[in-house]
């Protein structure tokens, strides 16, 4: 079977740590379309779904903090592009969890989408000032992550 989100180059943002963190959030949305295929019971998918807003919350705070430390100019909007794409999520967590919704197919085309089209557009936007800005270098010195992640 193929990926449901399959990882391509038109995905990349040229920043291989960014990269690498969206493809971490691609594989979150495939595990959770392969619960669904494989008929696992809501519990399952619940854990993914918590997975995927904590691993959403961390990357996007990765990428607000490259954007402030780079004085990225469209910081305000992409960061309120995030919000709203972090409450679509927590929105599902509360639906799933008090049983309103149940997550099909069409739920699962939703979290696609909501996927690759934020990366496809506005993440894109990014890449050509974050390679300039030297992205990469400040992306290598891992202590400021790893405060992120740890926090
Ligand atoms: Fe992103
Ligand atoms: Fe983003």
């Amino acid at each position: 079977m193929s990926k449901f989100v399959e990882w391509s180059g038109a995905l990349s943002v040229g920043i291989e740590e960014i990269d690498e963190q969206h493809k971490v959030l691609a594989e979150l949305v495939n595990r959770m379309h392969q619960a669904i295929h494989e008929r696992h019971g809501s519990d399952v998918v619940k854990d993914i779904l918590t997975e995927l807003a904590e691993y959403t919350r961390i990357h996007f705070a990765v990428e607000e903090s490259l954007m402030r430390i780079l004085n990225y100019p469209d910081y305000e909007n992409h960061k309120a592009v995030h919000e709203e794409l972090l409450q679509h999520v927590v929105d599902l967590q509360e639906k799933v969890a008090s049983g309103k919704t149940a997550i099909g197919f069409e739920l699962m085309y939703f979290l696609k989408n909501w996927l690759t089209k934020h990366i496809m557009e506005e993440d894109m936007a990014y890449s050509d000032f974050f390679l300039k800005a030297g992205a990469q270098a400040k992306l290598k010195k891992k202590s400021w992550i790893q405060r992120l992640w740890s926090s």
